[in-house]
């Protein structure tokens, strides 16, 4: 089967990082279009995957745009989608795997007679998405073939929304649990470069981003032990400047410049992860699915997380890691207090957790999950 998967980002955001996964097993049929060049595409080219950047442009629909401004961006979308079509013709199925993927990915189904997967990787809801979006987005969707939601969470939204259930099947994130498995060597390399031995570190992996609440964790810091100290590893993909601005700014008002450091975006999150004493999950508005909470199990290190969305299928409290209300820093200081003193038991669940992840996200299980579903949709309209 011939695949065009269509991602409107040149970043490699969460949705990014999984499509490259899932992109994988059919590098030598198929193609990743996308609408913005950047790191995204370097990532695809080193995992040999053919990648082609479709426009120049990026598209200026934002998550609170209204209608009017969606049509005025409906001028930009012209040349891509004659692109698109053209491209789809040589492909079996179009596979979109955001957004605006999607509104492109629709048209070109349709005019080039190809059916549509979309890739839900979002919670369609009040608190990530004005109405209009939601709207756009689920009109759009109900059009596809196939809707694969990336956790229970995003298919509930996506059918309150007004999405159809009957097109809808969640497939968890999928991870290689070997590329997270570091030598002690190397985990003390990177602790000693990261410059914290002797203390707690407390770990927060995710792009710069209000909703994902690093200022939660900051403020929890004031109120645990002085020894625990925090990384917080990311960038704003998204030009939340203003928002990097206050994380500093809230740093130096709480006399933090000692306990707290930015390391930007890495790539070696494996390496960092393991490092680390203890990784917390912060999002403020529920997260669709929470990739990081996953890879901080199988590093084998304990994970609190923010208790919502996607978050909440991915961690049962005290038996894989811990959940604590979002947005509420006092309880998730207390927390990582407990997790400081009762190391053993925390070490037990993170042993726990590591197993037990290491199965049920099997990159090979979760391929196979969606190669079946593609199977029977391509099945289903050859006839
Ligand atoms: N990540 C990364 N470098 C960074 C920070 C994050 O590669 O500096 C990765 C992280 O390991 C995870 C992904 O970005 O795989 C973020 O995915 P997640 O589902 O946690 O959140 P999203 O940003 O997609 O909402
Ligand atoms: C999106 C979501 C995140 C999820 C990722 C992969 O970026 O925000 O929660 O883990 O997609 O599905």
């Amino acid at each position: 089967m011939k695949i065009l998967f269509l991602d409107q980002s040149g970043k490699p955001g969460g949705a990014e990082l999984c499509l490259i996964d899932i992109a994988k097993p059919y590098r030598d049929n198929c193609l990743v279009g996308l609408f913005a060049d950047g790191d995204f595409r370097t990532l695809l080219e080193k995992n040999h995957i053919p990648v082609q950047v479709l426009s120049t442009k990026s598209i200026q629909v934002r998550k609170e745009s209204s209608f009017a401004q969606g049509l005025a961006s409906l001028g930009q979308l012209l040349p891509l989608l004659a692109k698109v079509v053209q491209t789809a013709r040589k492909y079996d199925l179009i596979y979109a795997n955001t957004q605006k993927a999607l509104v492109v990915g629709a048209i070109a189904s349709f005019l080039s007679d190809r059916p549509l997967v979309y890739h839900l990787h979002d919670i369609l809801s009040p608190e990530h998405f004005s109405q209009t979006n939601r709207r756009i987005a689920v009109t759009v969707a109900n059009r596809a073939s196939l809707v694969i939601a990336n956790s229970q969470a995003s298919k509930t939204a996506f059918i309150e929304a007004g999405g159809r259930a009957n097109i809808t099947a969640v497939v968890y994130n999928g991870f290689d649990s070997k590329n997270y498995q570091i030598d002690e060597s190397m985990i003390h390399q990177t602790r000693q470069e990261l410059g914290q031995e002797g203390k707690f570190l407390v770990g927060h992996f995710s792009r710069l981003a209000p909703w994902k609440g690093q200022h939660i964790l900051i403020e929890a810091l004031r109120q645990c032990p002085q020894e625990v100290t925090a990384v917080l590893v990311g960038d704003a993909l998204f030009g939340e400047q203003e928002y990097v601005q206050k994380l500093h700014q809230q740093i130096v008002t709480l006399g933090l410049e000692n306990r707290v450091k930015f390391l930007g975006f890495r790539s070696d999150i494996p390496q960092l992860m393991s490092a680390c004493d203890l990784i917390v999950h912060t999002s403020t508005a529920a997260e669709p699915f929470g990739r990081v909470i996953v890879e901080a199990m199988l590093c084998g290190k304990p994970v609190i997380a923010a208790k919502a969305g996607g978050a909440v299928e991915l961690v049962e409290h005290g038996v894989n890691g811990f959940l604590v209300t979002p947005g509420e820093s006092q309880e998730l200081a207390q927390v990582i207090s407990t997790c400081l003193q009762e190391s053993s038991k925390t070490a037990k669940i993170a042993s726990h957790a590591r197993t037990t992840a290491s199965q049920r996200f099997d990159v090979t299980n979760i391929n196979q999950q969606i190669a079946e579903l593609l199977a029977k949709l391509h099945q289903r309209v050859r006839q």
